[in-house]
């Protein structure tokens, strides 16, 4: 299964990927959490890409296609995939339709997450990132177990709501236009998005079901 989540910020694509590539045996790609592994290590990519991220605006499009193509060129790639905020304008897509095409190995399904913005901001100020698992939680929606250290639980840096409407501003700007790009082709299938976190993952399994036999540990 080869899949892209599209959506924005604080849709819930990293939630769902956890369940989804849990229940396929694929790899969850997050460009997002690739580049903060990046800004953490201090490695000249992790630096340039810092003050973007911070801003909430996107890294340029030649360094993401440059670390997802090497990225899917790894041995867990070969099976399937879930990417989760990639790609995230139209020349990432092409540049990803592309790399796929020389692979043999194209997108199945692309799935949209739709929130309203409202909702949005208060999911992403509520964020709360377990550092040494990388688990989400949220402080209302979906609190961290009691016995979990407080200090392993960290905010991101760009989950202020300031950063956030810009996050939004920029998705609807440069994102968006993957949703006719991916309808046009036929891939684009919307999921619902908001409620009981479960019930999403079951909306989002049925139809990944419809691509491939239902995966074995759903
Ligand atoms: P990235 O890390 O990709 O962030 P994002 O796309 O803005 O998405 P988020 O991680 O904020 O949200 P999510 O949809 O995963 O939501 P989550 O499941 O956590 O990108 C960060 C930055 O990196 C970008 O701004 C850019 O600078 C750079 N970047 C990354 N990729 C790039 C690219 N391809 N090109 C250029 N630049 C790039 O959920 C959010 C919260 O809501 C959580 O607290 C969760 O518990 C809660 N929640 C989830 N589901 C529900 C629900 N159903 N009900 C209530 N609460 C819920």
């Amino acid at each position: 299964m080869r899949l892209i989540l599209l959506g924005p910020p604080g849709a819930g694509k990293g939630t769902q990927a956890a369940k989804i590539v849990e229940a396929y045996g694929i790899p969850h790609i997050s460009t997002g959490d690739m580049l903060r592994a990046n800004v953490k290590a201090g490695t000249p990519l992790g630096l340039e890409a810092k003050k973007l991220m911070d801003a909430g605006d996107l890294v340029p499009d030649e360094v993401i296609i440059a670390m997802v193509d090497a990225r899917l060129d790894e041995d867990d790639a070969v099976n399937g995939f879930c990417l989760d905020g990639f790609p995230r304008t139209v020349p990432q897509a092409s540049a990803l339709e592309e790399l796929l095409a020389r692979k043999g190995a194209p997108i199945d399904v692309c799935l949209r997450f739709s929130v309203e913005d409202a909702e949005i901001v208060s999911r992403i100020t509520g964020r709360r990132v377990h550092k040494p698992t990388g688990d989400i939680y949220h402080v209302v929606f979906n609190p961290p177990p009691a016995d979990l250290d407080e200090a392993d639980l960290q905010q991101r840096e760009d989950d202020t709501e300031e950063v956030v409407l810009n996050r939004l501003e920029v998705y609807r700007r440069q994102t968006e236009p993957l949703e006719k790009y991916y309808w046009e082709r036929g891939l684009l299938r919307d999921v619902q998005a908001v409620g009981d976190m479960d019930e999403i993952t079951a909306g989002a399994l049925e139809v990944l079901g419809e691509y491939e036999p239902v995966p074995a540990q759903s």
